[in-house]
């Protein structure tokens, strides 16, 4: 079973509050979703391995630790996702940035790819799968199902909000994908919003309605 991490940081509570707040405007929203993601980009690599190298400080030659070589992709789901890319690259600036759009299927309700553009050494990657709102884990489990069909083994899923038919949802399909989440939720309401959630994500980061 994969492991559910929330960061639960005061910083990333305090600025969730604001974003599920109804009156908090667009900007506000963009860059408060953008200032989370930054944050949670910090907990998302606590465990990225270490080597020891050499470093001349002016005092003395020593031994410090800088990452050992894991090189990161981002893949936000289209469109929500997208608001989270430039927060995590803040962090980690070196990472490459693919790209899931996904729509559902009128009859069936079930997701279908439109579009799917990785790095071409993606499988190497260790890949983020970044998506705001994790409600049914549909979009969730289709990306993480396009990249391992492509190759890649090592994957893990960022949300801000979840509901808990979501995270088990991705657990069942995906027992080797961690989550992080900022908030768990209470549930799913009959409109398949997340509660008490946010509203749209995409909506109310790009204004649209
Ligand atoms: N997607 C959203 O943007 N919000 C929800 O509450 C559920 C899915």
């Amino acid at each position: 079973m994969g492991k559910l991490t929330i960061c639960d940081h005061p910083l990333i509570q305090h600025k969730l509050t604001f974003i599920r707040d109804k009156e908090t405007k667009t900007k506000d929203f963009r860059e408060l979703v953008d200032e989370i993601a930054t944050m949670m980009a910090y907990e998302i690599t606590r465990d990225l391995p270490l080597e020891t190298v050499t470093v001349s400080t002016p005092v003395v030659d020593a031994t410090s630790k800088v990452i050992s070589g894991r090189m990161l992709g981002l893949i936000p789901i289209l469109r929500a996702g997208l608001g989270m890319v430039e927060g995590m690259l803040k962090l980690i600036p070196s990472a490459k940035v693919g790209h899931i759009g996904l729509f559902r299927n009128p009859e069936t309700l079930e997701p279908v790819e439109y579009y799917v553009n990785l790095p071409s050494d993606a499988p190497e990657r260790l890949l983020i799968v970044i998506d705001p709102m994790l409600a049914t884990g549909g979009s969730a489990n289709a990306a993480i199902q396009a990249l391992k069909t492509r190759g890649c083994t090592q994957i893990k899923l960022m949300c801000l909000i979840a509901a808990p038919e979501g995270v088990k949802a991705v657990q069942e399909a995906h027992p080797d994908v961690d989550i992080f989440l900022a908030s768990l939720d209470s549930h799913l309401n009959d409109h398949g919003y997340i509660v008490p959630g946010l509203g749209d994500a995409g909506d109310r980061m790009f204004g649209t309605k």
